[in-house]
């Protein structure tokens, strides 16, 4: 099963791919992960992306297709994957639909979580992730058990992103509004595309996920 979790920042589509994961045994493609991983390891690719991320602009579409056409070779990807994050422009998505028929592959299923803008300022401003284990946390939503204490590894270190600042959230919703919004008429043409709550909390989201996953064809 391959599909799309499609929807603004902080909407939830990070925190739903891990459950989606675990629960089918497919793996979550994340272009926001990959591309801070080569900020961190001081790529060509990373040193590019470094500032129009922490602007809160699209890296240009080169970049990610080509780095995204990399991962989805690799062989944990061939069980079915989680795009999350990606595409985010129509000639992302063409040449997603590209790299798949060349595949012999489809889209199964490409999911909005659809949720308010003022929500998502308050999502953003809150998320912290483990240092040790990437754990995903929220200063309302989701803190680990014991303050201060990551509950999946027992570290006591957190980092947030550069990019989760008022300001650059104001510049990522408006670059989610004119270039990735005309992704819902592209898929909607296509009959792929489904949309869940996602003002709901966590849980609910997930079973509402987990319904279209599950219903036959
Ligand atoms: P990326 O890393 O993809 O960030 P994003 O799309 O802005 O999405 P987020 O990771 O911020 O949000 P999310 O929907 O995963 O929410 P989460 O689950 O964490 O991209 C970053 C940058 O990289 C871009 O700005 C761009 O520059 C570049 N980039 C990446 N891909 C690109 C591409 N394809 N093309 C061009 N450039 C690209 O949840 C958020 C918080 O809310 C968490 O704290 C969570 O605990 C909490 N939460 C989640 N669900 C709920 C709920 N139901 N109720 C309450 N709280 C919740």
């Amino acid at each position: 099963m391959n599909l799309i979790l499609l929807g603004p920042p902080g909407a939830g589509k990070g925190t739903q791919a891990k459950r989606l994961e675990e629960r089918f045994g497919l793996v979550q493609v994340s272009t926001g992960d990959m591309l801070r991983a080569e900020v961190r390891a001081g790529t060509e690719v990373g040193r590019q992306a470094k500032a129009i991320m922490e602007s809160g602009a699209l890296v240009p579409d080169g970049i990610i297709i080509a780095m995204l056409a990399a991962r989805v070779a690799q062989p944990d990807a061939a069980g079915g994957f989680i795009l999350d994050g990606f595409p985010r422009t129509v000639p992302q998505a063409e040449a997603l639909d590209g790299m798949l028929a060349e595949k012999g592959l489809s889209l199964d299923h490409v999911i909005e979580l659809q949720v308010d803008d003022a929500a998502l300022v308050r999502r953003i401003s809150g998320r912290f992730t483990c240092a040790g284990c990437g754990e995903g946390y929220h200063d309302e939503f989701k803190r680990p058990r014991a303050e201060g204490v990551c509950d999946v590894c027992g570290k006591g270190e957190f980092t947030r992103r550069a990019d989760d600042n008022a300001e650059t959230v104001g510049a990522r919703l408006d670059a989610y509004h004119r270039q990735t919004a005309p992704l819902l008429p592209y898929y909607a043409a296509q009959g792929k595309l489904r949309a869940v709550d996602g003002m709901a909390d966590m849980q609910d989201v997930a079973e509402g996920l987990n319904r279209i996953l599950t219903q036959p064809a």
